[in-house]
């Protein structure tokens, strides 16, 4: 089973509700595009690249259920649609990329409403199809570097979950594991929605891959005692220098591996990429509800004081010199991540 699900007879998308994750295993169904921005603004789908094809699915929902009688009405709806979508999470470069591309159809297209809300339509499909296709490159490339009794820290979520399908991060560790290479995961529980703990750890699960809850503060020990070997993260955005945006708690882990001389890597597609930020200072960092922080119980209990507040960045910026590498569909990327990318992208064209 797929996190999404694209219902070619109703035109509807399905969506698998993290949100409910690890107890309840329940489909969210989104009719129009609001219902689609509202179930990314909410997170009952998450992960960069599922966030830009669900709103690709949207926008094939908006043209589907479009009032104007002619192309020009329906671009015009289109692009109101887009808006709406794009304003529905700030961090993740993937919505705004994916919106772009369906947007250049619905432009270009010198077809009749019908036939372009078909074409849109091919083109999300095929959105779908290229991520997986791109997950299982990028997971070959990042599985070559991981080696047989390797122990890796993971953050957040980047498997099967946060993509169409396979994953990014956590791909490149399934694929070492089905490799045959014995290999263990410290799972980043990822506070405050617990990515790590509840959709990781229970991925894994899955996979038969062996694994360990941890506290994100006890990582800077694994780390310091010799016990992991890497550290593997995916991206939301990452700067034309290399400054990769992630969950939050990336950039510590990152300081703490580096110090430490353990290799981390960021796995991410090219549509993770944004040429049009010099640097990760520029990147949008999406500020979450306090209540995502202070909500959280012990034993049925609140765990803060009553009227406390809270602040809540949901990612934050690793620099570029802390990165050992960048794993993409086009191979691993070394130091200098600008030239060394694009020469990557030459090669592999
Ligand atoms: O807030 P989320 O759960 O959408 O954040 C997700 C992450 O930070 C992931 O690590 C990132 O999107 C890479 S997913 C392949």
């Amino acid at each position: 089973m797929r996190a999404i699900e694209w219902n070619q007879k109703q035109k509807t998308l399905q969506l698998l509700d993290q949100r409910k994750l690890p107890g309840e295993v329940t489909m969210v169904v989104c009719e129009d595009q609001h219902q689609t921005a509202e179930a990314i603004r909410t997170m009952v789908t998450r992960g960069a690249p599922i966030i830009g094809i669900t709103a690709a699915f949207g926008m094939v929902m908006a043209a589907y259920r479009a009032q104007a009688a002619d192309v020009a009405g329906l671009r015009a709806e289109l692009q109101e649609a887009a808006r709406e979508l794009n304003a529905s999470r700030p961090t993740a470069v993937n919505l705004p990329w994916a919106l772009t591309r369906i947007m250049r159809i619905a432009n270009v297209s010198t077809d009749a409403t019908a036939q372009l809300c078909e074409r849109l339509e091919a083109e999300a499909i095929a959105m779908a199809e290229e991520d997986v296709a791109i997950n299982k490159r990028m997971s070959e490339h990042g599985a070559s570097l991981i080696e047989d009794g390797d122990t890796i820290i993971h953050h957040c979520n980047t498997g099967a979950l946060a993509t169409v399908d396979w994953g990014t991060a956590l791909g490149c560790i399934r694929m070492a594991h089905e490799q045959g290479k014995h290999i263990q995961v410290l799972v980043d529980e990822t506070r405050p929605r617990l990515q790590g703990a509840r959709l990781t750890a229970w991925e894994l699960q899955q996979y038969g891959v062996p694994f360990h809850i941890i506290a994100d503060g006890a990582a800077g020990h694994f780390l310091h005692s010799g016990q992991a070997q890497k550290v593997f993260f995916g991206a939301d955005r990452v700067a034309a220098n290399g400054d990769v945006a992630n969950k939050i708690g990336s950039y510590m882990l990152a300081l703490a591996a580096h110090t430490n001389q353990v290799p981390v890597y960021s796995v991410f597609p090219f549509s993770t990429v944004d040429l049009s930020l010099a640097n990760g200072g520029l990147i949008p960092i999406e500020e979450r509800d306090a209540s995502e922080v202070l909500g959280i119980q012990l034993k049925g209990q609140p765990a803060v004081p009553a009227g406390a507040l809270a602040r809540n960045p949901a990612f934050d910026v690793t620099p570029q010199h802390l990165l050992s590498g960048w794993i993409t569909e086009y191979g691993v990327i070394r130091h200098p991540f600008e030239a060394n990318l694009e020469q990557a992208r030459r090669t592999a064209e």
